[in-house]
Protein backbone atom coordinates (compact mmCIF):
# COMPACT_ATOMS: atom_id res chain seq x y z
CA UNK A 1 0.00 0.00 0.00
CA UNK A 2 0.96 3.69 -0.65
CA UNK A 3 4.36 2.52 -2.53
CA UNK A 4 4.78 5.33 -4.75
CA UNK A 5 4.66 7.87 -1.53
CA UNK A 6 7.31 5.70 0.04
CA UNK A 7 9.52 5.41 -2.78
CA UNK A 8 12.79 7.16 -2.32
CA UNK A 9 12.83 10.05 -5.22
CA UNK A 10 16.20 12.15 -6.60
CA UNK A 11 14.48 15.41 -6.67
CA UNK A 12 16.32 17.62 -9.21
CA UNK A 13 19.42 16.26 -7.54
CA UNK A 14 18.59 16.10 -4.01
CA UNK A 15 17.97 12.34 -2.66
CA UNK A 16 14.23 12.68 -0.83
CA UNK A 17 13.44 9.45 1.50
CA UNK A 18 9.45 9.62 0.04
CA UNK A 19 7.34 11.63 -1.51
CA UNK A 20 6.13 14.11 0.57
CA UNK A 21 7.63 17.57 1.29
CA UNK A 22 6.48 19.72 4.03
CA UNK A 23 5.21 23.07 2.44
CA UNK A 24 6.50 26.57 3.15
CA UNK A 25 4.92 27.45 6.53
CA UNK A 26 4.96 30.83 8.36
CA UNK A 27 4.38 29.87 12.23
CA UNK A 28 4.58 33.33 13.87
CA UNK A 29 5.43 31.42 16.51
CA UNK A 30 8.24 31.90 19.76
CA UNK A 31 11.36 30.29 18.87
CA UNK A 32 11.14 27.14 21.57
CA UNK A 33 7.54 26.34 20.18
CA UNK A 34 8.53 27.15 16.42
CA UNK A 35 11.51 24.46 17.39
CA UNK A 36 9.41 21.67 18.63
CA UNK A 37 6.56 22.01 15.52
CA UNK A 38 9.45 21.27 13.56
CA UNK A 39 10.82 18.76 15.57
CA UNK A 40 7.26 16.80 15.27
CA UNK A 41 7.02 17.23 10.91
CA UNK A 42 10.87 16.20 11.45
CA UNK A 43 9.97 13.17 13.39
CA UNK A 44 6.46 12.52 11.64
CA UNK A 45 8.28 10.96 8.57
CA UNK A 46 7.88 13.73 5.32
CA UNK A 47 11.48 13.63 3.50
CA UNK A 48 11.86 17.70 3.55
CA UNK A 49 11.10 20.39 5.31
CA UNK A 50 10.55 23.86 3.33
CA UNK A 51 11.17 26.51 5.58
CA UNK A 52 9.26 29.60 5.06
CA UNK A 53 10.06 33.18 3.50
CA UNK A 54 14.06 33.25 4.24
CA UNK A 55 15.18 36.98 3.58
CA UNK A 56 17.59 37.59 1.19
CA UNK A 57 18.87 40.25 3.41
CA UNK A 58 19.27 41.42 6.75
CA UNK A 59 15.73 42.41 8.03
CA UNK A 60 13.21 43.55 10.93
CA UNK A 61 10.44 41.29 10.37
CA UNK A 62 12.12 38.03 10.14
CA UNK A 63 14.89 35.81 11.06
CA UNK A 64 17.66 36.75 8.33
CA UNK A 65 20.77 34.73 7.20
CA UNK A 66 22.96 37.56 7.43
CA UNK A 67 22.95 38.29 11.45
CA UNK A 68 24.30 35.89 13.88
CA UNK A 69 21.37 35.28 15.79
CA UNK A 70 18.57 34.71 12.60
CA UNK A 71 22.39 32.60 11.18
CA UNK A 72 22.44 30.25 14.54
CA UNK A 73 18.46 30.10 14.59
CA UNK A 74 18.44 28.31 11.03
CA UNK A 75 21.45 26.17 11.76
CA UNK A 76 19.15 24.84 15.18
CA UNK A 77 16.20 24.46 12.69
CA UNK A 78 18.58 22.60 10.21
CA UNK A 79 20.01 20.63 13.07
CA UNK A 80 16.92 19.07 14.56
CA UNK A 81 15.37 18.22 10.91
CA UNK A 82 18.46 16.37 10.16
CA UNK A 83 18.66 14.73 13.84
CA UNK A 84 15.12 13.33 12.33
CA UNK A 85 16.39 12.23 9.12
CA UNK A 86 14.59 14.65 7.22
CA UNK A 87 16.00 17.06 4.82
CA UNK A 88 15.76 21.28 4.88
CA UNK A 89 15.44 23.72 1.84
CA UNK A 90 15.54 27.44 2.73
CA UNK A 91 12.66 29.57 0.91
CA UNK A 92 14.47 32.66 -0.43
CA UNK A 93 12.22 35.30 -0.41
CA UNK A 94 12.62 39.25 -0.84
CA UNK A 95 9.29 41.22 0.30
CA UNK A 96 7.61 43.35 -2.21
CA UNK A 97 6.33 45.73 0.59
CA UNK A 98 7.48 49.17 0.13
CA UNK A 99 8.10 49.53 4.01
CA UNK A 100 8.07 53.87 3.67
CA UNK A 101 4.59 53.56 1.50
CA UNK A 102 3.70 51.16 4.55
CA UNK A 103 4.69 53.53 7.48
CA UNK A 104 1.30 55.54 6.66
CA UNK A 105 -0.84 52.50 7.69
CA UNK A 106 1.02 52.14 10.83
CA UNK A 107 -1.22 54.40 13.01
CA UNK A 108 -4.17 53.10 12.04
CA UNK A 109 -3.33 49.67 12.47
CA UNK A 110 -2.17 50.56 15.93
CA UNK A 111 -5.50 51.66 16.78
CA UNK A 112 -7.23 49.43 15.15
CA UNK A 113 -9.18 51.48 12.52
CA UNK A 114 -7.64 49.05 10.11
CA UNK A 115 -7.88 45.27 10.53
CA UNK A 116 -5.03 42.69 8.55
CA UNK A 117 -7.62 42.14 6.53
CA UNK A 118 -8.17 45.18 5.31
CA UNK A 119 -4.34 46.26 5.30
CA UNK A 120 -3.46 43.63 2.54
CA UNK A 121 -5.62 45.16 -0.47
CA UNK A 122 -3.93 48.63 1.16
CA UNK A 123 -0.55 46.75 0.50
CA UNK A 124 -1.09 45.63 -2.44
CA UNK A 125 -1.77 48.66 -4.06
CA UNK A 126 1.44 50.07 -3.12
CA UNK A 127 3.10 46.64 -5.28
CA UNK A 128 2.87 47.94 -8.52
CA UNK A 129 4.75 51.70 -8.06
CA UNK A 130 7.13 50.23 -5.66
CA UNK A 131 8.16 47.46 -8.64
CA UNK A 132 7.78 49.97 -11.49
CA UNK A 133 9.53 52.66 -10.17
CA UNK A 134 12.32 50.61 -8.48
CA UNK A 135 15.89 51.74 -9.92
CA UNK A 136 17.69 50.00 -11.82
CA UNK A 137 20.68 49.58 -9.67
CA UNK A 138 18.65 47.90 -6.46
CA UNK A 139 17.08 45.51 -8.50
CA UNK A 140 20.27 44.21 -9.35
CA UNK A 141 21.46 44.71 -6.28
CA UNK A 142 18.52 42.36 -4.76
CA UNK A 143 18.86 39.84 -7.32
CA UNK A 144 22.49 39.25 -6.88
CA UNK A 145 21.66 39.45 -2.89
CA UNK A 146 19.95 35.72 -3.66
CA UNK A 147 22.96 34.41 -4.58
CA UNK A 148 24.91 35.50 -0.92
CA UNK A 149 22.09 34.49 0.84
CA UNK A 150 21.98 31.16 -1.06
CA UNK A 151 26.07 30.43 -0.18
CA UNK A 152 24.84 31.51 3.53
CA UNK A 153 22.13 29.27 3.48
CA UNK A 154 24.42 26.40 2.26
CA UNK A 155 27.10 27.00 5.26
CA UNK A 156 24.32 26.75 7.62
CA UNK A 157 23.52 23.27 6.20
CA UNK A 158 19.85 24.10 4.06
CA UNK A 159 20.15 20.77 1.82
CA UNK A 160 18.15 22.85 -1.15
CA UNK A 161 17.39 26.32 -2.31
CA UNK A 162 13.91 27.19 -3.21
CA UNK A 163 13.42 30.35 -4.57
CA UNK A 164 9.88 32.01 -3.27
CA UNK A 165 8.73 32.87 -7.06
CA UNK A 166 5.83 35.31 -5.68
CA UNK A 167 6.72 38.50 -3.75
CA UNK A 168 9.47 40.32 -5.53
CA UNK A 169 10.08 37.45 -8.19
CA UNK A 170 6.04 37.23 -8.69
CA UNK A 171 5.36 40.90 -8.96
CA UNK A 172 8.46 41.63 -11.65
CA UNK A 173 7.09 38.77 -13.68
CA UNK A 174 3.21 39.79 -13.55
CA UNK A 175 1.92 42.69 -15.84
CA UNK A 176 -0.46 43.73 -13.22
CA UNK A 177 2.21 45.22 -10.93
CA UNK A 178 5.34 45.63 -13.54
CA UNK A 179 4.72 48.67 -15.99
CA UNK A 180 8.01 49.21 -16.39
CA UNK A 181 9.60 49.93 -19.66
CA UNK A 182 13.04 48.82 -19.00
CA UNK A 183 14.38 45.43 -19.41
CA UNK A 184 13.06 44.04 -16.62
CA UNK A 185 9.18 44.96 -18.13
CA UNK A 186 7.20 44.95 -20.88
CA UNK A 187 7.64 41.26 -23.07
CA UNK A 188 6.86 38.12 -20.55
CA UNK A 189 10.69 37.41 -21.26
CA UNK A 190 11.65 40.87 -19.42
CA UNK A 191 8.96 40.27 -17.05
CA UNK A 192 11.46 37.03 -16.08
CA UNK A 193 14.47 38.76 -16.12
CA UNK A 194 14.13 39.15 -12.78
CA UNK A 195 13.51 35.93 -11.57
CA UNK A 196 15.59 34.74 -13.95
CA UNK A 197 18.89 36.74 -12.63
CA UNK A 198 17.77 35.25 -9.35
CA UNK A 199 18.34 31.86 -9.64
CA UNK A 200 21.33 32.52 -12.01
CA UNK A 201 22.86 34.55 -9.16
CA UNK A 202 22.38 30.92 -6.80
CA UNK A 203 23.34 29.22 -9.58
CA UNK A 204 27.09 31.11 -10.39
CA UNK A 205 27.71 30.76 -6.55
CA UNK A 206 26.88 27.38 -6.10
CA UNK A 207 26.83 25.15 -8.93
CA UNK A 208 25.67 21.94 -7.18
CA UNK A 209 22.80 22.81 -5.53
CA UNK A 210 19.48 22.36 -6.16
CA UNK A 211 17.45 25.17 -6.96
CA UNK A 212 13.58 24.68 -6.54
CA UNK A 213 11.38 27.46 -7.92
CA UNK A 214 7.77 27.65 -6.47
CA UNK A 215 6.55 28.61 -9.81
CA UNK A 216 3.20 30.87 -9.21
CA UNK A 217 0.22 30.67 -11.82
CA UNK A 218 -2.07 33.19 -12.29
CA UNK A 219 -5.42 31.91 -13.70
CA UNK A 220 -7.46 34.47 -16.21
CA UNK A 221 -10.89 32.37 -16.00
CA UNK A 222 -12.02 33.46 -13.46
CA UNK A 223 -9.39 35.68 -12.20
CA UNK A 224 -7.46 34.23 -9.33
CA UNK A 225 -4.22 35.85 -8.37
CA UNK A 226 -2.59 39.03 -9.27
CA UNK A 227 1.49 38.74 -9.05
CA UNK A 228 2.80 35.57 -11.07
CA UNK A 229 2.89 34.36 -14.35
CA UNK A 230 -0.08 33.44 -16.26
CA UNK A 231 -1.37 30.11 -17.75
CA UNK A 232 -0.32 31.70 -21.16
CA UNK A 233 3.12 32.75 -20.36
CA UNK A 234 4.13 29.22 -18.60
CA UNK A 235 5.97 28.38 -22.05
CA UNK A 236 8.09 31.06 -21.66
CA UNK A 237 8.97 31.17 -17.86
CA UNK A 238 9.81 27.69 -17.32
CA UNK A 239 12.15 27.10 -19.93
CA UNK A 240 13.96 30.15 -18.95
CA UNK A 241 13.66 29.49 -15.75
CA UNK A 242 14.95 25.94 -16.38
CA UNK A 243 17.91 27.41 -18.70
CA UNK A 244 19.58 29.52 -15.38
CA UNK A 245 19.81 26.81 -13.28
CA UNK A 246 15.96 25.77 -11.90
CA UNK A 247 16.44 21.87 -11.01
CA UNK A 248 12.49 21.53 -9.83
CA UNK A 249 9.10 23.21 -9.86
CA UNK A 250 6.88 24.03 -6.70
CA UNK A 251 3.65 24.79 -8.54
CA UNK A 252 0.67 26.59 -7.41
CA UNK A 253 -1.92 29.75 -7.33
CA UNK A 254 0.01 32.94 -7.50
CA UNK A 255 -0.71 35.48 -4.36
CA UNK A 256 -1.20 39.02 -4.08
CA UNK A 257 -5.45 38.97 -3.41
CA UNK A 258 -7.08 37.36 -1.18
CA UNK A 259 -5.00 34.73 0.34
CA UNK A 260 -7.64 32.25 1.11
CA UNK A 261 -7.31 31.82 -2.60
CA UNK A 262 -3.81 30.66 -2.28
CA UNK A 263 -4.61 28.93 1.01
CA UNK A 264 -8.40 27.50 0.08
CA UNK A 265 -10.90 26.35 2.77
CA UNK A 266 -13.30 23.34 1.86
CA UNK A 267 -15.29 25.71 0.98
CA UNK A 268 -14.01 28.03 -1.80
CA UNK A 269 -15.85 28.59 -4.91
CA UNK A 270 -13.43 27.17 -7.03
CA UNK A 271 -10.53 25.40 -5.06
CA UNK A 272 -12.11 23.51 -2.88
CA UNK A 273 -11.77 19.94 -4.32
CA UNK A 274 -8.50 17.66 -3.45
CA UNK A 275 -5.38 18.69 -5.07
CA UNK A 276 -6.83 22.15 -6.27
CA UNK A 277 -3.55 23.46 -7.86
CA UNK A 278 -2.61 19.89 -9.82
CA UNK A 279 -3.92 21.21 -13.13
CA UNK A 280 -1.30 24.14 -12.89
CA UNK A 281 1.24 21.58 -12.51
CA UNK A 282 0.12 19.52 -15.79
CA UNK A 283 0.00 22.98 -17.79
CA UNK A 284 4.42 23.44 -16.60
CA UNK A 285 4.47 19.41 -17.63
CA UNK A 286 4.03 20.81 -20.91
CA UNK A 287 7.54 22.85 -21.04
CA UNK A 288 9.99 20.56 -18.46
CA UNK A 289 10.85 17.17 -17.82
CA UNK A 290 12.11 18.31 -14.90
CA UNK A 291 10.79 17.06 -11.42
CA UNK A 292 7.14 19.04 -10.15
CA UNK A 293 5.92 19.11 -6.53
CA UNK A 294 2.14 19.58 -5.87
CA UNK A 295 0.66 21.33 -3.16
CA UNK A 296 -2.73 22.39 -2.11
CA UNK A 297 -5.29 20.13 -0.77
CA UNK A 298 -3.28 17.54 -0.74
CA UNK A 299 -4.80 15.56 2.25
CA UNK A 300 -5.90 12.01 1.24
CA UNK A 301 -3.24 9.12 1.35
CA UNK A 302 -5.37 7.49 -1.60
CA UNK A 303 -5.65 10.15 -3.90
CA UNK A 304 -1.84 11.78 -3.04
CA UNK A 305 -0.94 8.08 -4.08
CA UNK A 306 -2.72 8.29 -7.20
CA UNK A 307 -1.23 11.11 -7.99
CA UNK A 308 2.45 10.27 -7.84
CA UNK A 309 1.93 6.46 -9.22
CA UNK A 310 0.44 8.36 -12.57
CA UNK A 311 3.31 10.74 -12.88
CA UNK A 312 1.01 13.76 -12.74
CA UNK A 313 3.26 15.00 -10.11
CA UNK A 314 6.49 13.73 -8.49
CA UNK A 315 6.60 14.85 -5.28
CA UNK A 316 3.47 15.74 -2.63
CA UNK A 317 3.78 18.85 -0.50
CA UNK A 318 1.61 19.55 2.08
CA UNK A 319 1.24 22.54 4.52
CA UNK A 320 -2.20 22.39 6.53
CA UNK A 321 -1.76 18.22 6.30
CA UNK A 322 1.20 18.30 8.29
CA UNK A 323 0.13 20.58 11.01
CA UNK A 324 -3.16 18.44 11.43
CA UNK A 325 -1.16 15.44 11.94
CA UNK A 326 2.66 15.63 11.49
CA UNK A 327 2.49 11.52 11.69
CA UNK A 328 0.62 11.42 8.11
CA UNK A 329 3.92 9.27 6.37
CA UNK A 330 4.63 7.63 9.76
CA UNK A 331 1.42 6.24 10.17
CA UNK A 332 1.07 5.15 6.37
CA UNK A 333 3.90 3.13 6.68
CA UNK A 334 3.07 1.40 9.87
CA UNK A 335 -0.46 0.86 8.23
CA UNK A 336 -2.31 3.10 10.23
CA UNK A 337 -3.55 5.57 7.67
CA UNK A 338 -7.03 5.07 9.09
CA UNK A 339 -6.03 6.74 12.34
CA UNK A 340 -4.91 9.93 10.42
CA UNK A 341 -6.46 13.06 11.80
CA UNK A 342 -7.51 14.65 8.21
CA UNK A 343 -7.15 18.30 8.03
CA UNK A 344 -10.60 19.70 6.76
CA UNK A 345 -9.50 22.81 5.67
CA UNK A 346 -10.94 25.13 8.01
CA UNK A 347 -8.54 27.76 7.60
CA UNK A 348 -9.26 28.74 11.69
CA UNK A 349 -5.84 28.08 13.62
CA UNK A 350 -3.31 27.65 10.85
CA UNK A 351 -4.09 30.94 8.69
CA UNK A 352 -6.87 32.39 11.40
CA UNK A 353 -4.27 31.79 14.52
CA UNK A 354 -1.12 33.71 11.84
CA UNK A 355 -4.22 36.70 10.89
CA UNK A 356 -4.70 36.88 14.79
CA UNK A 357 -1.04 37.24 15.91
CA UNK A 358 -1.68 33.96 17.86
CA UNK A 359 0.23 32.35 15.88
CA UNK A 360 0.07 29.15 13.33
CA UNK A 361 -2.10 25.52 15.23
CA UNK A 362 -4.46 23.61 14.25
CA UNK A 363 -8.11 22.79 15.74
CA UNK A 364 -6.89 19.49 16.44
CA UNK A 365 -4.26 20.48 18.87
CA UNK A 366 -4.59 19.63 22.72
C1 LIG B 1 -0.35 29.32 8.12
C2 LIG B 1 0.25 29.23 6.74
C3 LIG B 1 1.42 29.93 6.44
C4 LIG B 1 1.98 29.85 5.15
N1 LIG B 1 3.18 30.47 4.89
C5 LIG B 1 3.75 30.36 3.66
C6 LIG B 1 5.05 30.91 3.40
O1 LIG B 1 5.72 31.45 4.28
N2 LIG B 1 5.54 30.81 2.14
C7 LIG B 1 4.84 30.20 1.14
O2 LIG B 1 5.34 30.16 0.01
N3 LIG B 1 3.63 29.62 1.37
C8 LIG B 1 3.08 29.69 2.60
N4 LIG B 1 1.88 29.06 2.85
C9 LIG B 1 1.17 28.34 1.76
C10 LIG B 1 1.48 26.83 1.79
O3 LIG B 1 2.83 26.58 1.48
C11 LIG B 1 0.59 26.05 0.79
O4 LIG B 1 0.91 26.44 -0.52
C12 LIG B 1 -0.91 26.25 0.99
O5 LIG B 1 -1.25 26.20 2.37
C13 LIG B 1 -1.74 25.18 0.26
O6 LIG B 1 -1.35 23.89 0.68
P1 LIG B 1 -2.18 23.00 1.78
O7 LIG B 1 -3.55 22.78 1.20
O8 LIG B 1 -1.37 21.74 1.90
O9 LIG B 1 -2.23 23.78 3.05
C14 LIG B 1 1.33 29.10 4.14
C15 LIG B 1 0.16 28.37 4.47
C16 LIG B 1 -0.37 28.43 5.75
C17 LIG B 1 -1.61 27.62 6.08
Amino acid sequence: MYETIQTPFNYGGLTLKNRIIFAPTTFGLSDEDYFEKIRRIAAGGCAMIIVGDVPVGKSHFGKSLFDKKGFAFYQKVIGIAHDNDCKVCAQLHQSDSNIKAMLKYVPGVLTKRISMQELRPLLNNEVAPYITNMPHKKVKEITSAFGTAAVLAKKAGFDMIQIHGDRMCGSFSSSIYNHRTDEYGGTAENRARFAVEAVSAVREKLPDMPIDYKLAVRQENPHYGNAGVIEDELKVFVPMLEKAGVTSFHVTLANHSDLENTIPPKNHPYFGEPGCFLKFCDEVRQYTNLPICGVGGLTDPDFVEKQLADGRIQCAAMSRQLLADPDWVNKLKNGHADQIHRCVRCNKKCLGGLMQHQGTHCIYEK
